[in-house]
Formats: C-alpha cells, sequence, structure tokens
C-alpha cells in the first residue's frame, strides 16, 4: 500500500497551491534544502491522506523515513514546567479557563521557578519550557529577571505564556530567550471566534509574526478533533503552519474537560491527529514535532506511536507534586500523578526500547542559535 502513498504524492507535487496567507516576513532562517525537498501537497491530497484510515501505517512510516532523513534517531527532551494556572482567557475547551470555577489555581513565585528549572538543568535537560495560562502577574519585568536567572542553567529557554505585546515579546528575547510556543489552535476562524468569542484570530496570528520577526524559534500547533472542525480545515491549518514556517509544530487531540461547556463534546480523536502529525513531517521535513502529552493521555503508547511517525521531541513534565495535578488543561492528563525523576525516566526508556538516543544537544530547528 505504500505505492497508493507514493502515487498519491508523486501526483500533488505537480499541482500548484495559491495560499490564503501573505507572510510579511523572510525566512532567511529557514532551512533551504529541507524547504525544497518538502513535498507540495496539495489541500486535496491531504484531505485524502487525512481520510484515510485503511493506510494509516503506510502514511506513519513514511514520515517516519522522512524523519529519520532529516533529524536523525535523536529524541529531544524538553523539561516542562507548568508555573501557572491563571488564565484571563476564556477559551470553551480549557480546563483552566478563567470561567473554571471548580478550578484550582495556583502560580509559582518566581523564585520557584526558577529553583525547578535548576532542577530540571541539573537533571539534564538542555531546554527549559516555561507555560502558563494567561497569568499578567508575570509582568514584563519579572518574566524578563526569570529569564536571564534560567540562562545561567546554560540551557535553551522556551516561553509558552500566551498573547503579549510586542515590546513585552522583545523584552523577553532581549533576556534570553530563544523559543515561543503559541499554537494557532485551528485557522477555521469562525470555528476559532466560536471557541472563544472574546479572542481574536487575527490578534493571535500577528502574535505569532512578531515572535517569528524578533528572532525566537516559533513553535505553533492545532487541536484535533474539536466541535465542528472539518478535515478540509485540518488541511488548512497544515498548509498555513507550512507557509508560516514553523521550526516546531504540536499536534494534539482535542479531549473534552467535564467542567468546561464542551464537556459533552466527543473528543479523542488520537488516530487523525497522528495522521495529521505525520502529515506535518511530509509538509515541513526538518523541524521538531513533539509527542504530545494529549496523545499519551488517550492511549499508553500513544507518545511512541507519535515517535513512530514522524515525532522527534517529548515535553516531560518536571513541575512538581500538586501543581502538575491542578495544571488540567484536560483530564486524564498522562504523568499527573508522576514525580518529575519517574517520568523522565520512563520516558528515557521508551525512548530507547524503540532504538532511538536521547538528544544530547539544545535541539533546535535553526543551528544559528545555540548549537554553534
Ligand atoms: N484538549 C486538548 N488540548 C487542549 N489544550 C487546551 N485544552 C485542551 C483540551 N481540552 C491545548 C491547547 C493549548 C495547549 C497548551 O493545550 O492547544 O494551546
Amino acid at each position: 500500500m505504500l505505492f497508493f502513498i507514493v502515487v498519491l504524492m508523486k501526483r500533488v507535487n505537480i499541482g500548484t497551491r495559491k495560499t490564503a496567507f501573505v507572510l510579511q516576513i523572510k525566512r532567511e532562517r529557514l532551512n533551504f534544502e529541507a524547504k525544497e525537498n518538502a513535498m507540495n501537497l496539495t489541500k486535496e491530497s491531504i484531505i485524502s491522506l487525512l481520510a484515510d484510515e485503511e493506510h494509516e501505517q503506510d502514511l506513519l512510516q513514511k514520515a517516519d523515513t522522512v524523519r529519520r532523513q532529516y533529524v536523525g534517531d535523536e529524541v529531544h527532551l524538553r523539561g516542562l514546567i507548568e508555573f501557572s494556572n491563571i488564565c484571563r482567557n476564556n477559551c470553551l475547551y480549557c480546563g483552566i479557563r478563567k470561567g473554571n470555577k471548580q478550578a484550582c489555581r495556583y502560580r509559582m513565585e518566581p523564585e520557584e521557578l526558577v529553583e525547578t528549572a535548576r532542577r530540571a538543568a541539573g537533571m539534564g535537560f538542555k531546554t527549559i519550557v516555561m507555560q502558563s495560562g494567561e497569568d499578567m502577574y508575570y509582568t514584563s519585568e519579572r518574566m524578563c529577571r526569570i529569564i536571564e536567572e534560567i540562562k545561567k542553567f546554560d540551557v535553551a529557554v522556551t516561553l509558552s505564556i500566551g498573547e503579549r505585546s510586542y515590546e513585552e515579546y522583545k523584552a523577553f528575547r532581549e533576556a534570553g530567550a530563544d523559543r515561543y510556543l503559541m499554537r494557532i489552535e485551528t485557522t477555521d476562524k469562525d470555528l476559532y471566534h466560536k471557541l472563544d468569542p472574546e479572542m481574536s484570530w487575527q490578534k493571535r496570528y500577528e502574535c505569532l509574526l512578531m515572535i517569528k520577526e524578533l528572532g525566537y524559534e516559533l513553535g505553533s500547533g492545532i487541536m484535533i478533533g474539536l466541535p465542528e472542525q472539518t478535515l478540509e480545515s485540518i488541511a488548512d491549518d497544515l498548509l498555513f503552519l507550512q507557509d508560516l514556517g514553523v521550526d516546531m509544530a504540536g499536534i494534539g487531540p482535542f479531549i473534552p474537560h467535564p467542567d468546561t461547556p464542551l464537556a459533552q463534546e466527543k473528543g479523542g480523536a488520537l488516530h487523525l491527529a497522528l495522521r495529521t502529525m505525520a502529515i506535518m513531517r511530509l509538509l515541513l521535513p526538518d523541524i521538531n514535532i513533539p509527542a504530545t502529552t494529549a496523545m499519551e493521555s488517550l492511549h499508553p503508547q500513544g507518545r511512541i506511536m507519535a515517535l513512530q511517525g514522524g515525532a522527534n521531541v517529548i515535553m516531560p513534565n518536571v513541575t512538581d507534586g500538586e501543581y502538575r495535578r491542578l495544571y488540567e488543561l484536560y483530564p486524564g492528563k498522562a504523568g499527573a500523578n508522576d514525580n518529575p525523576a519517574h517520568g523522565c525516566s520512563i520516558v528515557g526508556q521508551k525512548i530507547i526500547s524503540i532504538g532511538r538516543k536521547i538528544g544530547t544537544g539544545y535541539g533546535g530547528h535553526t543551528k544559528t542559535l545555540l548549537d554553534k
């Protein structure tokens, strides 16, 4: 059945595609060899691949081959610190939305956050990801001081703290932040605004452009299986991420949270999420693609399946104790009751068990930032 995919991919190469997005930014940091080799899949062929449950294994194998060819066998680990679940936003799908009165809120103080990062660096992590809800207690000044402290541990610093102003993104970058993660969630603007009527898709998109322009490595991504989301819109999402030239793309299944307005919706689209991720690898062959926690939350081997279908990054949670249970974006989050050391050793064993290696460098997409 590999034949089917090869034929499809040959066919789609000749198609030309007009993109809906005009990017004002230059792509000087893009790896041009990878860009030339990226499969020029048309929207129609992406939709066919997304719909094709029968040939899923062929698609994942193809993505695995491309992954090996472009980024090798190393799996890069990122130490994820979930430092505050306080959020000013009210996204319908999210367990830490401000309207969820059941959520027990917490926020680490800056010293505790820096200490958690110090421990993670001591465990060997070369990247620290700081993630939180949009918690404005973390002013630009506070955030910059934290970044400066954590940079002393010889790690790449990734921020995932949502929408901020250009000045703030600039200040974080100057303080030493290397990378920024912010998912676009969906490129279907109507759906996006239904999922959070108070937010603006355009504003989020502009934030992504600012982050890129400031020289961060940019990670974005989407959720799969949202109510009313179509295969056509997922194909648009993939082409959007390709056009934006993201350095990392996180793709995870939507999992309904019982204390949100979407509690009764159907979730759990693990296989569709895996196929989406595999196609992402074909469209952007040399980027970083995480095996997401949401995939592992739906299946005990979810991350292994992802690593064997195009992924090359895992983000183990290094948050301590009670906090990791309280950062409940969705229920049943893998590792919620674990501790950092044990969680990391399980992840390490899984990587070795499938014949892969644990990355030893900073593991960025571009070699320019740190891996000189
Ligand atoms: N199911 C799956 N993923 C979710 N996220 C938030 N809520 C959910 C949910 N219910 C994802 C979003 C967000 C990331 C941090 O977590 O994509 O960007």
